[in-house]
């Protein structure tokens, strides 16, 4: 006999005689010769409800079972008579794995605070919620590489460590195997040498510029791995650990850059509604009622493109108190990106051409002189999903705005060789999965939509 989970036993195409199903108990309810067990093994949203009559053998080991408990049920799957679901399991046999006491166990039949959850993050995903939210991170991470695949991109594992600083805003964590009394105040730079690497090392805050490379030679790559900034800003949107993805294509110029941004928002988040329905509907029921209504104007809508200076115009003209002010030349603030795309345009916005005094070495320079050839996408609830460019290719531009940013080009050798041999003009982004994640689920902390979170102050588990 074959053990089956609980997602196919559902959504069997007619009963069965014998089946296994091993799962936790969500609940259970005694009624006058009859007990229910409502079992979820995590395969799907939906519980299966199974039934022990008193006449039969797994009744009497019912009294250990709670809530909580891991069990093993045999029986008979049979057309329920009971409303909402369509079979049920009429069980002949119950061995109880592993029991749950039912007095500390921290999950209990009512509604717990994200807060709460957040403090037991290894229960969390055994909640309708959780196991909803994980079961769509999964199928989402999936779509991403089905997306690229689909299209002749190759998918690329950068280093994790590196020894560059690929966005140029400090927001490094060290690595070093010397002991603590070596990495004290005031003997580092001079103990590099001493160190596993020899210079000083980081985890990586993108994958880009190690792309860069390769797309030069393989025409269209793209990675997914984590990143890590230390950026002390303990805000719902920013994690110290957050996984990225980043294409790169080379001969390509910022406006096609744009269309695959957009083109990519769009198919995954189609994929994520056709895939993954009933656990998408639990958002829309419980977190945010008009998260289906925005997800389809996601999928359907072209999203408004205009560059930067047009989106200060529009900010300064919008008659709003806004907490950091707008102007030419200052970066804008999730509160200026949740207003063009939640109140302003009511979709996704693509901003453009940004002053280049706010934006990292490797933008190409524009012919104006003041701009850079960046484009940012912003959604509804989350201000910026993407951020991205077309690459500087001309050498000695790029040598300057490396020299400006106080980068010792000696240090990117490699990086400049791509400018030096058969150069091209080549764009790329990276998109916050997270924050992908938060657009499709209306979550508005970026801590619940990540299994074991890493921000500020916080390494448990
Ligand atoms: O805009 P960012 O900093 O761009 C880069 O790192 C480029 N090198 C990417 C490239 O062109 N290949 O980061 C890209 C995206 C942001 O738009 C945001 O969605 C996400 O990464 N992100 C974060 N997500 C969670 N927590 C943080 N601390 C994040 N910082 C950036
Ligand atoms: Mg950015």
């Amino acid at each position: 006999m074959q053990r089956i989970r609980v997602k196919k036993a559902l959504e069997s195409p007619s009963g069965r005689e014998d089946v296994l199903i091993k799962g936790w108990v969500r609940t259970r309810r005694d009624a006058k010769g009859f007990s229910f067990l409502e079992i979820n093994d995590g395969s799907c949203l939906k519980n299966l409800q199974a039934i022990i009559g008193a006449d039969t053998a797994a009744y009497a080991s019912l009294k250990q079972i709670n809530t909580g408990a891991a069990v093993a049920l045999r029986g008979a799957l049979v057309e329920s008579p009971g409303k909402g679901q369509k079979w049920e399991l009429r069980v002949a046999t119950l061995e109880l794995i592993g029991a749950a006491d039912a007095t500390t166990y921290p999950l209990q039949k009512k509604r717990h605070s994200d807060e709460f959850l957040r403090s037991i993050a290894h229960l969390r995903p055994r909640t309708n919620k959780y196991g909803a939210l994980f079961r769509i991170r999964s199928e989402s991470a999936c779509a991403f590489h089905h997306y690229f695949r689909q299209r002749g991109f190759y998918y690329l594992h950068t280093p994790i460590i590196t020894g560059s600083d690929c966005e140029g805003a400090g927001e490094l964590f060290r690595v070093t195997s010397l002991p603590p009394q070596v990495t004290g105040e005031g003997s580092l730079p001079d103990r590099f040498q001493d160190d596993f690497f020899g210079k000083p090392a980081n985890l990586t805050v993108s994958g880009q510029l190690e792309a860069e490379l390769f797309a030069c030679a393989l025409g269209s790559v793209y990675t997914f791995g984590p990143t890590f900034r230390a950026e002390n800003s303990n805000t719902p949107r920013h994690a110290a650990e957050f996984w990225m993805i980043e294409p790169e294509v080379a001969f390509a110029d910022l406006k096609e850059n744009m269309d695959l941004a957009e083109d990519l928002v769009k198919k995954v988040t189609a994929h994520v509604m056709q895939h993954c329905r009933a656990d998408l509907e639990l958002f829309a029921r419980f977190v945010d009622k008009r998260l289906m209504a925005d997800l389809e104007r996601i999928v359907d809508e072209p999203y408004t493109r205009l560059p930067y200076a047009e989106a200060v115009r529009i900010l300064e003209k919008a008659g709003r108190r806004f907490e950091y002010p707008v102007a030419f030349g200052k970066d804008l603030q999730t509160e200026h990106e949740r207003f063009l795309c939640e109140q302003h345009f009511k979709k996704p916005v693509i901003v453009y051409d940004y002053p280049s005094g706010i934006k990292p070495f490797y933008m190409r320079a524009n012919d104006d002189g003041r701009t850079v050839a960046a484009m940012d996408l912003l959604v509804p609830r989350v201000g910026e999903l993407v951020g991205g460019s077309q690459r500087e290719e001309r050498l000695e531009v790029i040598e300057k705005r490396m020299a400006a940013a106080g980068l010792d080009k000696r240090d990117y050798w490699w990086y400049l060789d791509i400018r030096r041999f058969g150069s091209v003009p080549h764009a790329g982004f990276g998109l916050g999965f997270e924050r992908f994640l938060m657009m499709v689920t209306g979550v508005t902390n970026i801590r619940d939509v990540i299994p074991f979170p890493r921000t500020p102050k916080n390494l448990e588990f």
